[in-house]
């Protein structure tokens, strides 16, 4: 994981806990309006992949244990993990690209209804995502990957020489001198893994992605209905398809690339789509970046503009993120895909313990302030979430006492006790196990292993009744706590 370079470590500061009778009266754990829902407060679990589907995508009995967990801690919101919209096979990604998804999802619906006792309202982040591949081997790159261009016999003066010949030449060259030789685009191939972006236009697949993606969100979304789930959360965020049509990176030429009014042409289309399968009735919004926090990517005056747009066009909320993109990933090792949360927009997206002179909690409340203030000034009353490293009541109410949020949202801390709501609500926060921000989980997550946490993974894991992780060494859910409970 990349580290900023001042190296500051900090522990976590959660600041005071409240009595019950101030969190009662607090903004945090006030109702508030979504569309049209109304949460019972406003605290928001974004959310988190944590592994627990199968190679098919579905809601297995460790994905209702794990949404069971946090059911239990009673948040305002709660957003099931990025759920794939394709019909295609995505590892153990969660899916909701058929009708034959829904039995399962509903039951995943009934489980927080009856875990939060009707307190929670639960969401689902529809996800799309391009072709990453493998790091290859560079042998094997060379002999079958490579495409011989003529820019490269040109490079290597050998226009009329045998494929083969040229190969072996190039299979034979140190790293460094293939720099003036392949093109920028193949090199990466073989430096990183080939990596679809959505600017590839000679591609068929990705040219139609404005035709082809409208309707696969909105078949996601009107399943996300069918199953009882109270709404749906647009996925705009991070590495995936769609950031990367926001993305300041996007240079298509159709008409979905190039200005910020192109740019944000496509997640248009897709929102009026979602809106017209499930009606007016039903609670849609995204979850976009403040910052892409890579070079030449989108800043905060594009989202404020997005974020204004997705506004005007009816969403629901707006729940932001930051970074997490591919551009700045780390090198993978060969055999490995690489992965977006590995360089300085993956610190920003999931800021660790040792940090800058900023600290890593709460990076993203400058930005998300600046966002909201233009949606107010425009005339909108969107809710507007806010995460990233926070996990104290003080820090959160302050935040909306100050008109910087309207929800905040809690995910590593959340993690590490998913209980925390029903805790502090009840005043008894300082039983709540505190995030340390090790990111523990999120290297777990990069393995594509279970996700869980080091603060409670271990314990009492020699009970033959606590369920185990594949690997056999840790519990999949939090400890259950026996307190008070919020009434
Ligand atoms: C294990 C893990 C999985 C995550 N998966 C997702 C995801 O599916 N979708 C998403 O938008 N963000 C995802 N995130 C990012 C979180 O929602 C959140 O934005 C980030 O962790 C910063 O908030 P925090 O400091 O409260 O943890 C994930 C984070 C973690 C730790
Ligand atoms: S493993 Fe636990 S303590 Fe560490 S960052 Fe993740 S949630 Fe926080």
């Amino acid at each position: 994981m990349w580290k900023p370079p001042e190296k500051i470590r900090y522990s976590p500061e959660p600041g005071a806990w409240p009595t019950r009778d101030q969190a009662e009266n607090s903004l945090w754990f006030s109702p508030i309006r979504i569309g049209p829902l109304t949460l019972a407060s406003r605290t928001w679990v974004p959310a988190m992949v944590p592994w627990r589907s199968n190679e098919e995508g579905w809601v297995t009995d460790d994905v209702l244990d794990w949404y069971e967990q946090f059911a239990r801690g009673c948040p305002g919101g709660l957003v099931v993990e990025a759920t794939g919209i394709r019909d295609i096979p995505s590892g153990p990604l969660l899916r909701i690209s058929h009708d034959r998804y829904i039995p399962g999802l509903k039951e995943l619906a009934q489980t927080v209804r009856t875990a939060s006792n009707e307190q929670t309202r639960l969401f689902i982040q529809c996800i799309d995502f391009l072709v990453v591949r493998r790091r290859p081997d560079p042998g094997r790159f060379m002999n079958s990957f490579l495409v011989v261009t003529d820019a490269i016999r040109e490079a290597l003066d050998m226009e009329d020489a045998d494929e083969t010949a040229i190969r072996e030449i190039l299979k034979a060259m140190p790293d460094d001198e293939l720099d003036g030789i392949i093109d920028s685009r193949q090199l990466e191939s073989l430096r990183m893994g080939f990596r679809e972006r959505v600017s590839d236009m000679q591609a068929p697949h990705i040219r139609d992605l404005p035709t082809a993606l409208p309707g696969m969100f909105a078949a996601a979304a009107r399943r996300a209905q069918e199953a009882g789930i109270d709404g749906i959360e647009l996925h705009y965020a991070h590495a995936y398809t769609m950031a990367s049509f926001l993305s300041r990176t996007n240079n298509r030429d159709d008409g979905y690339g190039g200005t910020p009014s192109n740019r944000v042409r496509l997640p248009l289309e897709v929102f009026g789509k979602v809106r017209e399968a499930v009606g007016d009735d039903y609670a849609v919004g995204c979850r976009f970046l403040t910052e892409d926090i890579v070079a030449g990517g989108s800043t905060v005056e594009d989202s404020i503009y997005y974020a204004t747009e997705f506004a005007r066009a009816g969403m629901d909320f707006l729940s932001l993120s930051r970074g997490g993109r591919f551009e700045d990933a780390r090198q993978p090792n060969i055999g490995e895909a690489v992965y977006p949360y590995t360089g300085r927009s993956g610190y920003e997206c999931m800021p660790a313990y040792i940090s800058d002179e900023q600290g890593p909690f709460g990076r993203n409340i400058g930005p998300g302030k600046a966002i909201r203030d233009a949606v107010r000034g425009a005339g909108f009353e969107t809710p507007v979430i806010v995460t990233g490293g926070i996990h104290g009541f003080e820090k959160a109410e302050q935040i909306l006492q100050e008109g910087k949020a309207d929800l905040v949202g809690l995910a590593r801390q959340a993690l590490a006790d998913p209980e925390f709501f029903t805790k502090v609500r009840s005043g008894c926060g300082s039983e709540v196990r505190v995030c340390e921000y090790t990111n523990y989980c999120e290297g777990l997550d990069q393995k594509h292993k279970q996700v869980t946490c080091k603060l409670w993974d271990r314990e009492g894991i020699e009970d033959i009744n606590v369920k185990r992780t594949l690997d056999g060494k840790r519990r999949t859910t939090a400890p259950v706590w026996s307190g008070v409970q919020a009434s």
